[in-house]
């Protein structure tokens, strides 16, 4: 929600900044803006609509001259897309510049206050209390006027702040929105996310809330609100340069898909040595494990349906009983959260705004956190007591594909860790499954590899109205993930349901040449799956299937057929979610969708 990228070095800052910004544009993507110091002055560029409009105005960048500045890519909250409401804000005299990701919720009672005292806004933005608030605030010291808003703002920042009076200086603070420092040879830079910055250096600094960061072209220092400097540990990005681009791909979001063998294997192999699992880096002892009675798997959108998979898998293997939640629900339902119990957050940027409240509500409660999270360094992970990241890479299109597949490879790894130190799981069994495991990421590539089967079938749905995925159990949860991946790129409307559910009310819904497509990897539900699908076509529906490989039967059920390899059944989801995820993307590039950036959405939901 939102981007926000600075630099300050020897280098013309506009050119960096916009290309930063188009590593965030996944962030949001209904306005840019950019300001750069030069001259004494503070100059700036703004345009409604996707980046390339700023690009274009300010030829690249070379029209906005300067070696310091910062920029933003904006996700509507405060105000409508235009101009005027796009970052960066100022004060009247236009000597201070921010941008801002988050949202300042006491804004209105600032805004009341600054007008009594005579300050003009012009937008409709929460953010420009901050730049008048600075203004206001200002005593020729950057840090304590910048500790004095921070002591006035409620809600969730990250700022990137220019003055004028302080050439090549960039300011920046956060409290629950993501910012990280890049340092290097050539300047220094603030972003949102680390592909803002990749190409120009590796060495980042996370910050931590209300720390106040004071960049110029040689130095990165830090503050607490005291003005006290506080040092700070470099890190360095693993990530690889060429992941945060397209690399010949129409789409970041087919590559993604591509990556997924990938992101499968670099999330469980270094953890399984001489064919045992090593999760040491969980610092979990394995009394803790055996005394855990139950778990919460919490998260938002396709991470919370892998905790619907989770709930399967952890309960098949380890046996332990898991309750599932949408953060947005659990953080204000006043949960009962009980004793040797642990609370599993699932999230792909670790910066969700609702999966964090949620993660701080269960540690007031005192219950331990143990997070699954793709971003290093990012909220989630610092916040969490345990950590199991995902290697997925950076994933820039807003659909996710391969993070998910690494959530669930995850998944699977906790859950025969889990069942193996509880002993719910024989040798026999555990060792099956890890040989099992590592044959996954061959069997995505195959299916990877039959696109075309997927790409020309979903031609024929390019016009469809309503498409319904149904499955039963583990089959129900991985419905969920590929009706909500055709929904929010194609703009089909689409509903998954529990095939059983199904004549309690949905299936007044099916018409003549209706869409389903039915889910049936699960041997013991097979027969009753294939009753649903009787049901539903029965009422005129056309009935596409997934399966595995030798169910070969089905072929005088359903209309078509997609098989998948075979594989233990707890491993299915993440061999299903791949034709599930073709057939989406093609469905909307058929229908000439921006597949990468749908409408309306951003990724890192970091605002409630
Ligand atoms: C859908 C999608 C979202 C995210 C959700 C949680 O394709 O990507 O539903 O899964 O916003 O995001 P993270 O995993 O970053 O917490």
């Amino acid at each position: 929600m939102c981007g926000i990228v600075g630099y300050t070095g020897s280098m013309e800052a506009a050119p960096i900044l916009l290309d930063g910004l188009s590593k965030l544009e996944y962030r949001g993507y209904d306005s840019a803006g950019m300001a750069v110091f030069d001259h004494n002055k503070l100059h700036s560029a703004k345009a409604k609509g996707r980046l390339k409009v700023l690009y274009d105005r300010t030829d690249g960048g070379k029209t906005l001259k300067g070696q310091s500045g910062i920029g933003h890519t904006r996700w509507a909250t405060h105000g409508i897309p235009s101009e005027v409401n796009s970052h960066p804000h100022f004060n009247s005299s236009g000597t201070i510049a921010v941008v801002h990701n988050g949202i300042i919720e006491n804004y209105i009672q600032i805004k009341n206050k600054l007008i009594d005292k005579g300050y003009q806004f012009i937008s409709e933005t929460d953010t420009e209390v901050i730049s008048h608030l600075l203004d206001y605030y200002y005593d020729g010291n950057p840090l304590s006027t910048i500790a004095k808003v921070v002591n006035r703002i409620e809600g969730s920042y990250a700022l990137g702040i220019l003055f004028s009076q302080h050439p090549g200086d960039i300011y920046a603070i956060r409290k629950d929105s993501p910012l990280i420092i890049g340092v290097s040879e050539t300047g220094n830079f603030i972003a949102s996310d680390v592909p803002a910055i990749l190409k120009y250096t590796r060495n980042v600094y996370y910050t931590d809330n209300k720390e106040i960061v004071h960049l110029n072209g040689n130095q990165a220092k830090f503050y607490n609100l005291d003005l006290k400097e506080i040092q700070k540990d470099l890190s360095v990005v693993e990530w690889d340069i060429f992941a945060a681009e397209k690399y010949g791909y129409e789409h970041f979001m087919l590559k993604e898909m591509y990556e997924q063998p990938k992101a499968f294997k670099d999330t469980i192999l270094p953890r399984i040595k001489s064919n045992e699992i090593h999760l040491e880096e969980l610092s979990l002892s394995d009394e803790v494990i055996k005394k855990l009675r139950k778990l919460y798997f919490v998260a938002c959108g396709s991470a919370s349906h892998i905790c619907h998979t989770a709930k399967y898998v952890m309960e098949g293997m380890a046996r332990i009983p898991v309750e599932v939640d949408l953060a947005s629900e659990f953080r204000y339902r006043n949960p009962i959260l009980e004793p040797d119990s642990m609370l599993v957050v699932i999230s792909q940027s670790g910066e969700t705004a609702d999966t964090l409240a949620a993660l701080r509500l269960a540690k007031e409660n005192g219950i331990k956190i143990l997070s699954i999270v793709n971003v290093v360094g990012s909220s989630i992970a610092r916040e969490s007591d345990s950590v199991l990241y995902t290697w997925a890479g950076p994933e820039i299109a807003v659909a996710t594909t391969k993070a998910y597949t690494a959530q669930l490879a995850a998944v699977y790894l906790l859950s025969m860790h889990f069942g193996k130190i509880r002993d719910t799981l024989s040798t026999t069994d555990l060792n099956d499954l890890l040989t099992e495991l590592q044959t996954i990421p061959d069997k995505i590539q195959s299916i990877l590899d039959r696109k075309e089967q997927m790409q020309h079938f979903a031609n024929r749905y390019i016009g469809a109205k309503d498409i319904f995925f149904i499955g039963r159990g583990i089959d129900y949860a991985a419905s969920m993930e590929g009706s909500l991946k055709l929904k929010e790129i194609s703009y089909i409307h689409s509903e998954a349901y529990a095939a059983g559910e199904l004549k309690h009310g949905t299936i007044s819904l099916i018409e003549e040449g209706t869409l389903v497509a039915a889910t049936l990897t699960q041997e013991a539900l097979y027969k009753k799956m294939l009753g649903n699908i009787e049901e539903v076509r029965a009422r005129g529906a056309f009935v596409l299937a997934l399966t595995n490989k030798g169910n070969e039967e089905i072929e005088k059920n359903a209309d078509y057929i997609f098989y998948i390899p075979k594989t233990y059944e707890y491993f299915t989801s993440c061999l299903v979610n791949i034709p599930m995820q073709l057939f989406g993307y093609y469905v909307a590039v058929g229908k000439g969708c921006d597949v990468d950036k749908p409408r309306n959405l951003a990724k890192s939901v970091t605002v409630e």
